[in-house]
């Protein structure tokens, strides 16, 4: 009895030091902003999810805001956390130029800004930049249309995400480094873009000639829109453009949307379909077969990293980096994270087993 109450006064001083530590941290105030794009996307409700895991772990406070797909939302979000004493700004911007006065305001306050998973572009108030490797999911995503695919002459349809965002550019660099000798060597043929027809010989694009191609398979990011593009395209197809086909989907959401109407069409005798984000929907329509493939970009990585980063910036340190990103104003020191290509045969051992998701979340799989 005596021992155990020896440590009582002991333990209340240890929960009084831990108070005052915390409390000197925050000043009652925030220390880190996080600012997401939107909550419609299960994408980035992984991020906010393992982000509030991280924010529990750590003994600063942190607040996160969504900007739903608006420019003058986020620059709201951004002057509310600004009010509420941020030192740091995590942000992904819903469109990569116009985010650049948002930080700008933040930066004029001596807050530490770090852009997340999307670059803003254009802009001098960006200081880290913490990312996926965005060149190599589009790689991934070629690769697995290029070996799951047969013959020669193979109609390829292809897609983009928003043309506001940086990484849409990126993804299809890689996916055309990849499909560009594909084409040239005769395995596909382009479907649905011309301006991709017209530059099929160029091993690589400048940034205009992938706009223009941008333009026109751009999916917004939205499966409305990705729904709408791929019906207007399956329209006009000819049947030398259909049987056995390839589609560069450029994430899950816009992949399932596209699927859902090739899949329909009953001359696309099959599919091969690629994705990203290992979102749970698509996770299920790779188990029943109905997508092919998703690029599983751990945000697990992205959120320590961002976290790790904002926390030893608050600490006075220079953070680590492991290259930079040309922003089109800056050289922005940055952190990159491998990624993973799943399909139906390592899905169970790549998101199952490593804890991401849980087996109960699916059905049938194996
Ligand atoms: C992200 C993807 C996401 C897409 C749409 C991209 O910037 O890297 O993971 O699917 O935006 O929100």
């Amino acid at each position: 009895m005596r021992e155990k109450f020896k440590f009582i006064p002991v333990l209340l001083l240890a929960i009084f030091i831990v108070l005052i530590v915390s409390g000197c941290n925050n000043d009652g105030g925030v220390s880190v902003g996080i600012v997401l794009p939107t909550k419609d996307e299960q994408r980035w409700v992984q991020d906010e999810e393992r982000f509030k895991a991280a924010i529990d772990e750590s003994d600063y406070s942190a607040e996160i805001l969504f900007s739903q797909g608006s420019s003058a939302k986020e620059k709201e979000n951004v002057e509310t956390l600004i009010s509420k004493g941020i030192d740091v700004l995590i942000i992904t911007p819903v469109d990569g130029d116009s985010a650049g006065g948002a930080v700008e305001a933040a930066k004029e306050e001596g807050i530490k800004v770090i852009s997340y998973d999307r670059l803003i572009t254009n802009s001098e108030a960006v200081d880290y930049y913490v990312t996926f490797d965005s060149v190599a999911v589009g790689a991934a995503q070629a690769q697995y249309l290029v070996d799951h695919s047969e013959g020669s002459d193979i109609p390829l349809y292809l897609y983009a995400g928003a043309a506001t965002d940086n990484n849409a550019f990126l993804f299809f660099e890689g996916a055309w480094n990849v499909l560009q000798p594909k084409i040239a060597d005769g395995t596909f043929v382009i479907a649905n873009s011309s301006e991709a027809e017209a530059l099929q010989d160029k091993a690589e694009l400048t940034r205009e000639e992938m706009s223009g191609i941008i333009s026109q398979i751009t999916t917004s990011w939205d499966p409305a829109e990705a729904k709408n593009k791929a019906e207007t395209h399956l329209t006009a197809a000819g049947a030398d453009m259909k049987g056995d086909i390839a589609i560069l989907g450029p994430n899950d959401d816009t992949a399932r949307a596209i699927a859902d109407v090739f899949s329909q069409d009953s001359a696309i005798t099959s599919y091969v379909i690629s994705g990203q984000d290992a979102t749970k929907a698509s996770i299920q329509y790779i188990i029943d077969d109905k997508q092919s493939m998703t690029v599983f970009k751990d945000v697990r990585t992205l959120v320590s990293d961002a976290m790790g980063m904002a926390l030893t910036i608050l600490d006075e340190e220079t953070p680590e980096t492991t290259g930079s990103y040309d922003n089109g104003s800056i050289e922005v020191p940055a952190k990159q994270s491998d990624v993973i290509s799943v399909d139906k045969a390592n899905v169970k051992a790549e998101i199952v087993d490593s804890g991401y998701y849980e087996a109960s979340e699916f059905t049938g799989l194996e």
